[in-house]
Protein backbone atom coordinates (compact mmCIF):
# COMPACT_ATOMS: atom_id res chain seq x y z
CA UNK A 1 0.00 0.00 0.00
CA UNK A 2 1.59 3.10 -0.56
CA UNK A 3 0.59 6.30 1.67
CA UNK A 4 1.26 10.22 0.25
CA UNK A 5 1.88 12.70 2.12
CA UNK A 6 2.18 16.14 0.12
CA UNK A 7 4.08 19.08 1.51
CA UNK A 8 5.14 22.72 -0.21
CA UNK A 9 7.86 21.24 -2.20
CA UNK A 10 7.59 17.80 -2.23
CA UNK A 11 5.36 14.78 -2.48
CA UNK A 12 6.58 11.69 -0.18
CA UNK A 13 5.17 8.85 -1.63
CA UNK A 14 5.74 5.60 1.71
CA UNK A 15 5.62 2.34 0.66
CA UNK A 16 4.57 0.36 3.54
CA UNK A 17 4.67 -3.10 1.87
CA UNK A 18 8.67 -2.62 1.65
CA UNK A 19 9.05 0.63 3.71
CA UNK A 20 10.69 2.34 0.73
CA UNK A 21 10.23 6.09 0.66
CA UNK A 22 10.54 8.49 -2.11
CA UNK A 23 10.57 12.00 -2.33
CA UNK A 24 8.38 13.67 -5.41
CA UNK A 25 8.70 17.07 -6.67
CA UNK A 26 5.57 18.47 -7.71
CA UNK A 27 6.59 19.61 -10.82
CA UNK A 28 5.92 19.55 -14.57
CA UNK A 29 8.67 16.69 -15.17
CA UNK A 30 10.23 18.67 -17.83
CA UNK A 31 11.40 21.26 -15.12
CA UNK A 32 13.07 18.48 -13.14
CA UNK A 33 16.78 19.26 -14.66
CA UNK A 34 18.78 16.90 -12.83
CA UNK A 35 19.66 13.70 -14.13
CA UNK A 36 19.41 11.50 -10.86
CA UNK A 37 15.73 13.69 -9.79
CA UNK A 38 14.28 12.17 -13.24
CA UNK A 39 15.47 9.10 -12.83
CA UNK A 40 14.21 8.56 -9.32
CA UNK A 41 10.92 10.09 -10.61
CA UNK A 42 10.75 7.57 -12.79
CA UNK A 43 10.61 5.09 -10.76
CA UNK A 44 8.30 6.95 -8.62
CA UNK A 45 5.82 7.27 -11.17
CA UNK A 46 6.39 3.66 -11.94
CA UNK A 47 5.10 2.64 -9.13
CA UNK A 48 2.22 5.37 -9.10
CA UNK A 49 1.12 3.82 -12.45
CA UNK A 50 1.05 0.02 -11.20
CA UNK A 51 -1.02 1.57 -7.91
CA UNK A 52 -3.37 3.19 -10.11
CA UNK A 53 -4.24 0.79 -11.67
CA UNK A 54 -4.65 -1.66 -8.87
CA UNK A 55 -6.10 0.57 -6.84
CA UNK A 56 -8.82 1.93 -9.07
CA UNK A 57 -7.76 5.33 -8.30
CA UNK A 58 -8.19 5.34 -5.03
CA UNK A 59 -5.34 7.39 -3.79
CA UNK A 60 -5.77 11.44 -3.97
CA UNK A 61 -2.73 12.37 -6.13
CA UNK A 62 -3.46 15.88 -5.27
CA UNK A 63 -0.29 18.31 -6.73
CA UNK A 64 1.45 15.41 -8.02
CA UNK A 65 2.46 15.89 -11.64
CA UNK A 66 1.02 13.40 -14.75
CA UNK A 67 3.81 11.73 -15.61
CA UNK A 68 4.23 10.81 -19.59
CA UNK A 69 7.25 9.56 -20.04
CA UNK A 70 6.97 6.16 -18.28
CA UNK A 71 9.88 4.21 -18.00
CA UNK A 72 9.50 0.61 -17.21
CA UNK A 73 12.59 0.44 -15.92
CA UNK A 74 13.34 -1.95 -12.71
CA UNK A 75 11.91 -0.08 -9.78
CA UNK A 76 14.76 -0.74 -7.28
CA UNK A 77 14.65 2.14 -5.08
CA UNK A 78 18.22 3.03 -3.74
CA UNK A 79 19.25 4.46 -0.68
CA UNK A 80 21.58 6.58 0.67
CA UNK A 81 23.92 3.80 1.17
CA UNK A 82 23.72 2.61 -1.89
CA UNK A 83 24.48 6.30 -3.87
CA UNK A 84 27.15 6.95 -1.45
CA UNK A 85 29.32 3.75 -2.66
CA UNK A 86 28.18 5.20 -6.04
CA UNK A 87 29.63 7.89 -5.23
CA UNK A 88 32.79 6.93 -4.36
CA UNK A 89 32.88 4.82 -7.48
CA UNK A 90 32.19 7.53 -9.50
CA UNK A 91 35.04 9.23 -7.83
CA UNK A 92 37.52 6.67 -8.90
CA UNK A 93 36.42 6.48 -12.19
CA UNK A 94 37.31 10.12 -12.74
CA UNK A 95 40.46 9.55 -11.80
CA UNK A 96 40.89 7.11 -15.10
CA UNK A 97 39.03 10.11 -17.04
CA UNK A 98 41.00 11.21 -19.94
CA UNK A 99 43.64 8.22 -19.88
CA UNK A 100 41.14 5.49 -21.43
CA UNK A 101 40.16 6.25 -24.59
CA UNK A 102 39.18 4.46 -26.64
CA UNK A 103 37.38 2.77 -23.49
CA UNK A 104 35.57 4.41 -21.35
CA UNK A 105 36.01 5.21 -17.85
CA UNK A 106 35.03 3.40 -15.04
CA UNK A 107 34.95 2.55 -11.44
CA UNK A 108 34.44 0.44 -8.83
CA UNK A 109 33.89 -0.10 -4.77
CA UNK A 110 33.35 -3.89 -2.90
CA UNK A 111 31.69 -3.80 -0.08
CA UNK A 112 31.11 -6.28 2.69
CA UNK A 113 28.86 -5.67 5.82
CA UNK A 114 28.96 -1.81 5.45
CA UNK A 115 32.99 -1.48 5.11
CA UNK A 116 34.48 -1.06 1.83
CA UNK A 117 37.09 -3.80 0.89
CA UNK A 118 38.28 -3.29 -2.98
CA UNK A 119 38.34 -0.11 -4.82
CA UNK A 120 39.74 -0.03 -8.53
CA UNK A 121 39.36 2.38 -11.74
CA UNK A 122 40.05 1.57 -15.39
CA UNK A 123 43.58 3.40 -15.68
CA UNK A 124 44.69 3.02 -19.42
CA UNK A 125 43.28 1.02 -22.44
CA UNK A 126 44.57 -2.53 -22.44
CA UNK A 127 45.09 -2.59 -18.95
CA UNK A 128 42.87 -4.54 -16.33
CA UNK A 129 39.05 -3.37 -16.10
CA UNK A 130 38.05 -1.47 -12.69
CA UNK A 131 35.62 -4.40 -11.34
CA UNK A 132 38.98 -6.76 -11.96
CA UNK A 133 41.22 -3.97 -9.80
CA UNK A 134 38.31 -3.78 -7.40
CA UNK A 135 38.37 -7.37 -7.20
CA UNK A 136 41.84 -8.30 -6.68
CA UNK A 137 42.23 -5.36 -4.24
CA UNK A 138 39.71 -7.15 -2.34
CA UNK A 139 41.42 -10.62 -2.53
CA UNK A 140 39.44 -13.63 -1.30
CA UNK A 141 37.25 -11.15 1.36
CA UNK A 142 35.34 -10.04 -2.30
CA UNK A 143 33.48 -13.36 -1.45
CA UNK A 144 29.90 -12.52 -0.44
CA UNK A 145 29.91 -8.86 -1.28
CA UNK A 146 28.62 -6.51 -3.13
CA UNK A 147 30.10 -4.60 -6.02
CA UNK A 148 28.98 -1.26 -7.33
CA UNK A 149 30.35 -0.36 -10.58
CA UNK A 150 29.52 2.56 -12.96
CA UNK A 151 29.21 1.64 -15.63
CA UNK A 152 27.65 -2.19 -16.50
CA UNK A 153 30.43 -4.52 -16.36
CA UNK A 154 30.79 -6.21 -20.36
CA UNK A 155 30.21 -9.62 -21.10
CA UNK A 156 32.48 -9.94 -23.91
CA UNK A 157 35.90 -10.51 -24.28
CA UNK A 158 37.76 -7.54 -25.81
CA UNK A 159 41.85 -6.89 -25.00
CA UNK A 160 40.98 -8.08 -21.60
CA UNK A 161 38.55 -11.08 -20.47
CA UNK A 162 35.01 -10.27 -20.01
CA UNK A 163 34.43 -8.69 -16.46
CA UNK A 164 31.28 -10.75 -15.27
CA UNK A 165 33.43 -13.95 -15.25
CA UNK A 166 35.69 -11.92 -12.85
CA UNK A 167 32.59 -10.78 -11.04
CA UNK A 168 30.97 -14.38 -11.13
CA UNK A 169 34.55 -16.34 -10.19
CA UNK A 170 34.71 -14.17 -7.27
CA UNK A 171 31.80 -15.03 -5.45
CA UNK A 172 29.99 -11.16 -5.35
CA UNK A 173 26.81 -12.00 -4.68
CA UNK A 174 25.19 -8.18 -5.39
CA UNK A 175 25.85 -6.12 -8.22
CA UNK A 176 24.89 -2.43 -8.37
CA UNK A 177 25.26 -0.77 -11.74
CA UNK A 178 25.05 3.22 -12.46
CA UNK A 179 24.83 3.12 -15.92
CA UNK A 180 23.81 0.68 -18.36
CA UNK A 181 26.42 -0.04 -21.46
CA UNK A 182 25.58 2.64 -24.39
CA UNK A 183 26.55 0.30 -26.84
CA UNK A 184 23.19 -1.43 -28.62
CA UNK A 185 24.33 -4.27 -29.10
CA UNK A 186 25.87 -5.36 -25.67
CA UNK A 187 23.63 -3.39 -23.67
CA UNK A 188 22.11 -5.20 -20.69
CA UNK A 189 23.76 -8.42 -21.82
CA UNK A 190 26.29 -8.13 -18.79
CA UNK A 191 23.56 -7.23 -16.45
CA UNK A 192 21.31 -10.56 -17.40
CA UNK A 193 24.40 -12.75 -17.69
CA UNK A 194 25.02 -12.06 -14.04
CA UNK A 195 21.01 -12.54 -13.30
CA UNK A 196 21.10 -15.78 -15.20
CA UNK A 197 23.87 -16.92 -12.88
CA UNK A 198 21.70 -16.22 -9.84
CA UNK A 199 23.27 -12.65 -8.91
CA UNK A 200 21.23 -10.22 -7.39
CA UNK A 201 21.73 -7.62 -9.70
CA UNK A 202 20.31 -3.72 -9.53
CA UNK A 203 20.72 -1.04 -12.40
CA UNK A 204 20.30 2.93 -12.59
CA UNK A 205 21.80 3.55 -9.29
CA UNK A 206 22.90 7.50 -9.88
CA UNK A 207 22.29 6.86 -13.27
CA UNK A 208 22.54 10.34 -14.38
CA UNK A 209 26.25 11.09 -13.39
CA UNK A 210 27.60 8.05 -14.56
CA UNK A 211 26.11 8.57 -18.00
CA UNK A 212 27.53 12.05 -17.95
CA UNK A 213 30.74 10.42 -16.99
CA UNK A 214 31.29 8.57 -19.86
CA UNK A 215 29.43 11.21 -22.63
CA UNK A 216 32.51 11.01 -24.81
CA UNK A 217 32.45 7.64 -25.14
CA UNK A 218 28.83 6.99 -25.83
CA UNK A 219 28.62 10.04 -28.40
CA UNK A 220 31.62 8.81 -30.39
CA UNK A 221 30.38 4.96 -30.13
CA UNK A 222 26.49 6.63 -31.64
CA UNK A 223 27.77 9.13 -34.10
CA UNK A 224 31.84 8.76 -34.37
CA UNK A 225 31.84 12.34 -33.81
CA UNK A 226 33.85 13.80 -30.27
CA UNK A 227 32.14 15.03 -27.75
CA UNK A 228 32.71 18.81 -27.50
CA UNK A 229 33.14 20.55 -24.49
CA UNK A 230 33.38 24.32 -25.06
CA UNK A 231 35.44 26.42 -21.92
CA UNK A 232 35.39 30.18 -21.76
CA UNK A 233 36.79 32.31 -18.44
CA UNK A 234 35.48 35.39 -18.63
CA UNK A 235 35.05 39.13 -16.36
CA UNK A 236 31.34 39.82 -14.98
CA UNK A 237 30.54 41.68 -18.24
CA UNK A 238 31.58 38.51 -20.27
CA UNK A 239 34.58 40.06 -21.72
CA UNK A 240 37.85 37.39 -22.77
CA UNK A 241 40.24 39.95 -23.27
CA UNK A 242 40.64 43.91 -22.91
CA UNK A 243 40.05 45.73 -25.86
CA UNK A 244 43.99 45.37 -26.71
CA UNK A 245 43.57 41.56 -26.87
CA UNK A 246 44.77 41.43 -23.21
CA UNK A 247 43.64 38.41 -21.57
CA UNK A 248 46.47 37.38 -18.61
CA UNK A 249 45.12 36.45 -16.65
CA UNK A 250 41.44 36.86 -15.78
CA UNK A 251 40.34 34.06 -13.69
CA UNK A 252 42.20 32.72 -10.43
CA UNK A 253 44.69 30.07 -10.30
CA UNK A 254 42.25 27.91 -8.54
CA UNK A 255 39.71 28.36 -11.23
CA UNK A 256 43.16 27.59 -13.95
CA UNK A 257 43.59 24.48 -11.80
CA UNK A 258 40.26 23.21 -12.83
CA UNK A 259 40.89 24.18 -16.31
CA UNK A 260 44.08 21.78 -16.07
CA UNK A 261 41.52 19.00 -14.89
CA UNK A 262 39.06 19.88 -17.88
CA UNK A 263 42.18 19.18 -20.32
CA UNK A 264 43.28 16.16 -18.46
CA UNK A 265 39.12 14.59 -19.73
CA UNK A 266 39.92 15.46 -22.87
CA UNK A 267 41.56 13.77 -26.08
CA UNK A 268 42.09 17.42 -27.78
CA UNK A 269 42.37 20.73 -27.24
CA UNK A 270 41.39 23.31 -30.06
CA UNK A 271 42.36 27.15 -30.26
CA UNK A 272 41.75 29.17 -33.34
CA UNK A 273 44.19 31.07 -34.57
CA UNK A 274 44.50 34.91 -32.88
CA UNK A 275 44.68 32.83 -29.48
CA UNK A 276 47.91 31.04 -31.03
CA UNK A 277 49.38 34.25 -31.95
CA UNK A 278 48.48 36.69 -29.05
CA UNK A 279 48.56 34.64 -26.00
CA UNK A 280 51.29 31.67 -27.46
CA UNK A 281 50.10 29.05 -25.05
CA UNK A 282 52.09 25.49 -24.76
CA UNK A 283 48.08 23.96 -24.28
CA UNK A 284 49.78 21.15 -22.64
CA UNK A 285 48.59 19.11 -19.54
CA UNK A 286 50.18 19.93 -16.60
CA UNK A 287 48.88 18.95 -13.74
CA UNK A 288 50.87 18.00 -10.41
CA UNK A 289 50.08 14.22 -8.43
CA UNK A 290 48.29 13.38 -12.33
CA UNK A 291 50.35 10.73 -14.77
CA UNK A 292 50.89 13.18 -17.81
CA UNK A 293 49.00 11.96 -20.73
CA UNK A 294 49.00 12.41 -24.49
CA UNK A 295 46.55 15.85 -25.56
CA UNK A 296 46.30 16.85 -29.35
CA UNK A 297 46.81 20.03 -30.09
CA UNK A 298 44.40 21.58 -32.80
CA UNK A 299 44.67 24.86 -34.18
CA UNK A 300 42.42 26.60 -36.74
CA UNK A 301 44.43 28.66 -39.39
CA UNK A 302 42.73 28.88 -42.36
CA UNK A 303 45.79 29.82 -44.60
CA UNK A 304 48.72 29.12 -42.81
CA UNK A 305 49.94 32.50 -41.66
CA UNK A 306 50.78 31.38 -37.77
CA UNK A 307 54.92 32.11 -37.51
CA UNK A 308 56.74 28.92 -36.85
CA UNK A 309 58.02 30.41 -33.64
CA UNK A 310 55.09 29.89 -31.60
CA UNK A 311 54.80 27.61 -28.46
CA UNK A 312 52.37 25.06 -30.18
CA UNK A 313 54.57 23.84 -33.25
CA UNK A 314 57.15 22.69 -30.62
CA UNK A 315 55.76 19.10 -30.86
CA UNK A 316 56.85 16.05 -28.54
CA UNK A 317 55.25 12.73 -28.18
CA UNK A 318 52.76 13.97 -25.20
CA UNK A 319 51.95 17.20 -27.15
CA UNK A 320 51.62 16.34 -30.97
CA UNK A 321 50.16 19.28 -32.95
CA UNK A 322 47.48 19.25 -35.84
CA UNK A 323 46.99 22.43 -38.05
CA UNK A 324 43.82 22.69 -40.07
CA UNK A 325 43.77 24.66 -42.67
CA UNK A 326 41.63 25.29 -46.01
CA UNK A 327 42.66 23.61 -49.45
CA UNK A 328 44.16 27.08 -50.69
CA UNK A 329 46.88 27.45 -48.05
CA UNK A 330 50.18 27.91 -49.25
CA UNK A 331 51.81 24.06 -49.48
CA UNK A 332 55.46 26.12 -48.76
CA UNK A 333 54.16 26.68 -45.58
CA UNK A 334 52.24 23.56 -44.81
CA UNK A 335 56.12 21.62 -45.72
CA UNK A 336 57.53 23.82 -43.18
CA UNK A 337 55.02 22.59 -40.56
CA UNK A 338 55.60 18.64 -41.36
CA UNK A 339 59.33 19.20 -40.98
CA UNK A 340 58.50 20.33 -37.77
CA UNK A 341 56.68 17.60 -36.92
CA UNK A 342 53.11 19.36 -37.13
CA UNK A 343 50.43 17.40 -38.83
CA UNK A 344 48.73 19.28 -41.32
CA UNK A 345 45.46 18.65 -42.80
CA UNK A 346 43.45 20.60 -45.41
CA UNK A 347 39.36 20.72 -45.08
CA UNK A 348 37.09 22.18 -48.06
CA UNK A 349 36.66 25.98 -46.02
CA UNK A 350 33.34 26.84 -45.12
CA UNK A 351 30.66 29.74 -46.50
CA UNK A 352 32.92 32.16 -44.58
CA UNK A 353 35.94 30.81 -46.24
CA UNK A 354 37.13 29.49 -42.80
CA UNK A 355 38.22 25.99 -41.30
CA UNK A 356 34.57 24.07 -41.56
CA UNK A 357 34.40 23.15 -38.01
CA UNK A 358 31.70 20.56 -38.60
CA UNK A 359 33.81 18.60 -41.15
CA UNK A 360 36.70 18.72 -38.66
CA UNK A 361 34.64 17.31 -36.21
CA UNK A 362 34.00 14.29 -38.60
CA UNK A 363 37.92 14.21 -39.03
CA UNK A 364 38.60 14.36 -35.45
CA UNK A 365 36.12 11.20 -34.94
CA UNK A 366 37.18 9.36 -37.26
CA UNK A 367 40.41 9.43 -36.04
CA UNK A 368 39.64 8.24 -32.85
CA UNK A 369 39.25 11.40 -30.47
CA UNK A 370 36.40 10.92 -28.17
CA UNK A 371 36.65 14.37 -26.65
CA UNK A 372 37.42 17.88 -27.84
CA UNK A 373 37.76 21.20 -25.37
CA UNK A 374 37.64 23.93 -27.25
CA UNK A 375 39.52 26.67 -25.49
CA UNK A 376 38.90 30.02 -27.68
CA UNK A 377 39.27 32.54 -28.64
CA UNK A 378 35.49 34.32 -28.95
CA UNK A 379 35.52 33.70 -33.11
CA UNK A 380 36.39 30.18 -32.69
CA UNK A 381 33.41 29.95 -29.68
CA UNK A 382 30.86 31.84 -32.80
CA UNK A 383 31.58 29.21 -34.96
CA UNK A 384 31.06 26.28 -32.31
CA UNK A 385 28.07 27.63 -31.06
CA UNK A 386 26.35 28.82 -34.28
CA UNK A 387 27.21 25.23 -35.76
CA UNK A 388 25.21 23.70 -32.80
CA UNK A 389 28.37 21.73 -32.20
CA UNK A 390 28.64 22.50 -28.51
CA UNK A 391 27.67 19.43 -25.78
CA UNK A 392 29.24 21.04 -22.62
CA UNK A 393 30.06 23.96 -21.55
CA UNK A 394 32.19 25.74 -18.85
CA UNK A 395 31.65 29.27 -18.40
CA UNK A 396 33.86 30.95 -15.18
CA UNK A 397 33.27 34.32 -14.08
CA UNK A 398 36.18 36.64 -11.77
CA UNK A 399 34.31 39.23 -10.25
CA UNK A 400 36.11 42.20 -12.30
CA UNK A 401 34.43 44.55 -15.10
CA UNK A 402 37.00 44.94 -18.23
CA UNK A 403 34.38 46.88 -20.33
CA UNK A 404 34.98 48.69 -23.59
CA UNK A 405 33.14 47.79 -27.41
CA UNK A 406 36.04 46.57 -28.77
CA UNK A 407 36.68 44.19 -25.95
CA UNK A 408 35.46 40.93 -27.37
CA UNK A 409 32.90 39.16 -25.27
CA UNK A 410 32.82 35.37 -24.77
CA UNK A 411 31.01 34.38 -28.17
CA UNK A 412 31.07 35.81 -30.82
CA UNK A 413 29.91 34.29 -34.55
CA UNK A 414 26.49 34.73 -35.86
CA UNK A 415 24.48 34.57 -32.88
CA UNK A 416 20.05 33.74 -32.56
CA UNK A 417 18.50 36.38 -33.80
CA UNK A 418 16.02 35.70 -30.89
CA UNK A 419 16.38 35.79 -27.29
CA UNK A 420 13.97 32.27 -27.37
CA UNK A 421 16.61 30.60 -29.71
CA UNK A 422 19.00 30.81 -27.92
CA UNK A 423 20.75 27.45 -26.82
CA UNK A 424 20.03 26.66 -23.18
CA UNK A 425 22.13 24.77 -20.61
CA UNK A 426 20.62 21.90 -18.80
CA UNK A 427 21.84 20.11 -15.41
CA UNK A 428 23.38 23.23 -14.57
CA UNK A 429 26.40 23.47 -11.63
CA UNK A 430 28.16 25.75 -9.76
CA UNK A 431 31.25 25.87 -8.38
CA UNK A 432 33.18 28.11 -6.38
CA UNK A 433 36.86 28.74 -6.82
CA UNK A 434 37.87 31.27 -4.20
CA UNK A 435 36.06 34.38 -5.79
CA UNK A 436 35.90 33.37 -8.97
CA UNK A 437 32.36 31.24 -10.23
CA UNK A 438 31.84 28.21 -12.93
CA UNK A 439 28.88 27.88 -13.95
CA UNK A 440 28.50 25.06 -16.20
CA UNK A 441 25.89 22.57 -17.88
CA UNK A 442 24.97 20.13 -21.02
CA UNK A 443 23.70 21.51 -24.24
CA UNK A 444 22.97 17.87 -25.31
CA UNK A 445 20.60 15.30 -23.87
CA UNK A 446 22.89 12.37 -23.27
CA UNK A 447 19.73 10.04 -23.49
CA UNK A 448 19.80 10.02 -26.73
CA UNK A 449 22.92 7.95 -26.95
CA UNK A 450 21.51 5.35 -24.92
CA UNK A 451 17.91 5.50 -26.83
N1 LIG B 1 39.49 34.33 -21.58
C1 LIG B 1 39.41 33.25 -22.34
O1 LIG B 1 38.77 32.25 -22.01
C2 LIG B 1 40.15 33.26 -23.63
C3 LIG B 1 40.43 32.04 -24.26
C4 LIG B 1 41.09 32.07 -25.48
C5 LIG B 1 41.45 33.29 -26.04
N2 LIG B 1 41.19 34.43 -25.39
C6 LIG B 1 41.54 35.74 -25.99
O2 LIG B 1 40.73 35.85 -27.15
C7 LIG B 1 41.45 36.61 -28.13
C8 LIG B 1 41.44 35.83 -29.44
O3 LIG B 1 40.12 35.56 -29.82
P1 LIG B 1 39.61 35.87 -31.27
O4 LIG B 1 38.15 35.71 -31.27
O5 LIG B 1 40.21 37.15 -31.73
O6 LIG B 1 40.32 34.76 -32.14
P2 LIG B 1 40.26 33.18 -32.19
O7 LIG B 1 38.87 32.72 -32.03
O8 LIG B 1 41.31 32.63 -31.31
O9 LIG B 1 40.76 32.94 -33.67
C9 LIG B 1 39.95 33.36 -34.73
C10 LIG B 1 40.63 33.09 -36.02
O10 LIG B 1 40.76 31.70 -36.22
C11 LIG B 1 40.67 31.43 -37.60
N3 LIG B 1 39.61 30.45 -37.86
C12 LIG B 1 39.73 29.42 -38.73
N4 LIG B 1 38.60 28.73 -38.82
C13 LIG B 1 37.71 29.35 -38.00
C14 LIG B 1 36.36 29.11 -37.70
N5 LIG B 1 35.68 28.10 -38.24
N6 LIG B 1 35.75 29.93 -36.84
C15 LIG B 1 36.41 30.94 -36.28
N7 LIG B 1 37.70 31.23 -36.53
C16 LIG B 1 38.36 30.45 -37.39
C17 LIG B 1 40.31 32.72 -38.29
O11 LIG B 1 41.48 33.26 -38.86
P3 LIG B 1 41.85 32.80 -40.35
O12 LIG B 1 40.63 33.07 -41.18
O13 LIG B 1 43.04 33.61 -40.72
O14 LIG B 1 42.14 31.37 -40.25
C18 LIG B 1 39.85 33.61 -37.18
O15 LIG B 1 40.08 34.96 -37.40
C19 LIG B 1 42.83 36.80 -27.59
O16 LIG B 1 42.93 38.12 -27.10
C20 LIG B 1 42.95 35.82 -26.47
O17 LIG B 1 43.81 36.30 -25.46
C21 LIG B 1 40.55 34.46 -24.21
Amino acid sequence: MFELALDYQYATIKDSLNGALFQVCPLDYKFITKEHEKTALKRVFYFIDAFLLFNNNALNLGKVPTFLAINKMSAIPFDKTDRKFMSMALGLARKGLGYTTPNPAVGAVIVKDGKVIGRGWHKRAGTAHAEVNAIRDAGSEAKGADIYVTLEPCNHTGRTPPCTRAVLEAGIKRVVIGAMDPNPKVKGGGAQFLRKKGLQVETGCLEGECMRLIAPFAKHMRTALPWVRLKAASSLDGRVASRTGHSKWITNEQARGFGQELRQWSDAILVGKNTALKDDPSLTFRKRGRPSKKLLRVILDSRLSLPLELKVFEVSGEAPTLVVTTLDAPKEKSRALEERGVQVVKLPASPEGQVDVRELMKFLGASGIQSVLVEGGAHVHGSFWDKGLVDEAFFFFAPIVIGGKEAPSSVLGQGVEKVSQAPRLHEVKCRWFGDNVLLSGLVSNLERFWS
